[in-house]
């Protein structure tokens, strides 16, 4: 026998010398939720909302981990929803005192990401406005999209993320923040997006007011070429880094658009992810870091640069 393979699995340093993957903080986000009242979420054990005197803390710690990026989520009060979204855009929505917070606390030493999505503004829950009969506006939507990211540019964010999944939504933000004199600010794509079943506890993190589902927008999880597709054409519309949502259980659709993408790929681990591990490990029935960590290697080997993860500041803190 020649080939024998286990002779670089013999040590712990050779297996560290030869290994592939090596995760880094400065590729890993935070994903954070910033509303009027800070509170724990049930559904996901160790993630707590903030409020915006509290955010920049949160993002003090995350530069000083040496993290990548934080990821904002505004959270409103019911009372200010409406069908259209309107705080989304409003200059004093929750997401734009949030990012300013932020700005105002890392400066330029942290990449500020800002959801712009419309769920957590309408009272429907809905990612976009709706017609008549109910269905989701494409085109009407991406304009709201539009304002949106114009006014988390005006607020401070370094990137804005579109995850509404509305077709041509990265060409139209593109061209206002251009417009508006943001042609510096980023956009990660979200785009390959699925109508995922793991996305259950960011519902309750964020109030969500969704009955139904997000079917007619979001893909279907069956469909691997189109989230090949979809990454296709939010490159051809100027994103700036492309994203695949969730992480873990489309590693196949995450290697397919980190082949093709001449820009950075990011990758999701979504809240469902997240609290499927902590429950396990919560019970005695898996070891909790050794878990997160093959989790997050196997996000990073599949083809993802950047990875959203709630365990960012953990999993920092192992790597560093
Ligand atoms: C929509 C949005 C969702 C998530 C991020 N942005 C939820 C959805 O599409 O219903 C899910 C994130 C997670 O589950 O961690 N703005």
């Amino acid at each position: 026998m020649i080939e024998r393979p286990r002779r670089l699995r013999t040590s712990a340093a050779m297996r560290r010398l030869v290994r592939e993957t090596r995760p880094r903080p400065s590729q890993l986000v935070l994903p954070a939720f910033v509303g009027e009242r800070d509170g724990d979420i049930a559904a996901m054990p160790g993630v707590r909302r903030h409020t915006v005197r509290q955010i920049g803390e949160v993002a003090r710690a995350a530069r000083d981990a040496g993290l990548g990026g934080i990821r904002l989520f505004g959270v409103p009060d019911d009372a200010d929803k409406d069908p259209e979204g309107s705080q989304a855009w409003a200059a004093e929505g929750i997401t734009q005192r949030a990012i300013a917070a932020c700005r105002e606390a890392v400066g330029d030493d942290l990449v500020i990401m800002s959801d712009v999505c419309l769920d957590e503004f309408t009272t429907h829950g809905h990612c976009g406005v709706l017609g008549e009969d109910g269905a989701v506006l494409n085109d009407e939507t991406c304009q709201l999209y539009a304002a949106q990211a114009v006014a988390q540019a005006i607020a401070g964010a370094h990137v804005v993320a579109p995850s509404g999944m509305m077709d041509g939504q990265i060409a139209i933000i593109r061209e206002r923040l251009d417009e508006a004199g943001y042609a510096h600010v980023g956009i990660l794509a979200y785009s390959a997006k699925y109508a995922s079943a793991f996305y259950g506890p960011f519902r309750e993190a964020v109030g969500s007011s969704l009955r139904g589902d997000r079917r007619t927008y979001q893909q279907d999880p069956a469909n691997r070429r189109e989230g090949l597709r979809e990454a296709l054409l939010d490159l051809a519309e100027g994103a700036d880094i492309v994203m695949v949502k969730p992480a873990s259980h489309y590693l196949d659709v995450l290697a397919d658009v980190a082949a093709a993408s001449q820009v950075p790929v990011a990758a999701y681990q979504v809240s469902g992810e997240y609290s499927m591990i902590e429950a396990a490990a919560a019970r005695g029935w898996i070891d909790r870091r050794a878990a997160i960590e093959e989790s997050v290697t196997s996000i990073v080997r599949a083809g993802a640069d950047v990875v959203l993860t709630y365990w960012a500041m953990e999993v920092a803190k192992w790597l560093n």
